[in-house]
């Protein structure tokens, strides 16, 4: 038994400590918006939106959103208030949309919001990461 327990002890203090390196490097990687996270956060938008090139849902999809112009998927049915916004996605904007849509654009049909600044970042940071190719192989 004490032969067990001094494997045991010394095994478990090691875990501890790689625990409260890896919790120490993943909060300094969300206070600057944390893609993996963001990923998590995107499990709400996914009724709704597609990552796949292409494949519009109730929403648009959400391939290569970063850096395109608002309202400007093809084949997608967009309010036209949207589709007259003229936004580019950058950070901000998605930021600013995200937080509250109809009060950013007024009479577009999202109407789900993310309250929580440390939420938009990630999934912001989540966004970046879906290129219009990302998903298609066409690269
Ligand atoms: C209940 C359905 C629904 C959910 C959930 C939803 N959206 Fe949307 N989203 C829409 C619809 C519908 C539109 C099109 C709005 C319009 O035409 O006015 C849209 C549009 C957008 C746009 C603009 C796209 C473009 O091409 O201009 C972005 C960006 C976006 N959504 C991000 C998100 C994110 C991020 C989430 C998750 C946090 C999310 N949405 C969750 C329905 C939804």
């Amino acid at each position: 038994m004490s032969k067990i327990m001094s494997y045991v002890i010394p095994g478990l203090a090691l875990a501890a400590a790689i625990g409260a390196s890896t919790a120490a490097i993943l909060s300094k990687a969300e206070a600057a918006g944390n893609a993996a996270a963001g990923e998590q956060v995107f499990s709400r938008c996914m009724v709704c939106h597609s990552t796949k090139a292409g494949e519009n849902k109730i929403g648009p999809s959400l391939a290569g959103v970063v850096g395109r112009k608002s309202g400007s998927v093809p084949g997608y049915d967009y309010s036209p208030a949207l589709k007259a916004a003229g936004i580019i996605w950058d950070e901000q904007e998605l930021d600013k949309y995200l937080t509250n849509p109809p009060a950013d654009v007024h009479g577009t049909k999202m109407v789900i919001s993310v309250p929580s600044a440390e939420d938009r970042q990630n999934v912001i940071a989540y966004l970046m990461t879906l290129k219009d190719d990302h998903t298609t192989g066409a690269r």
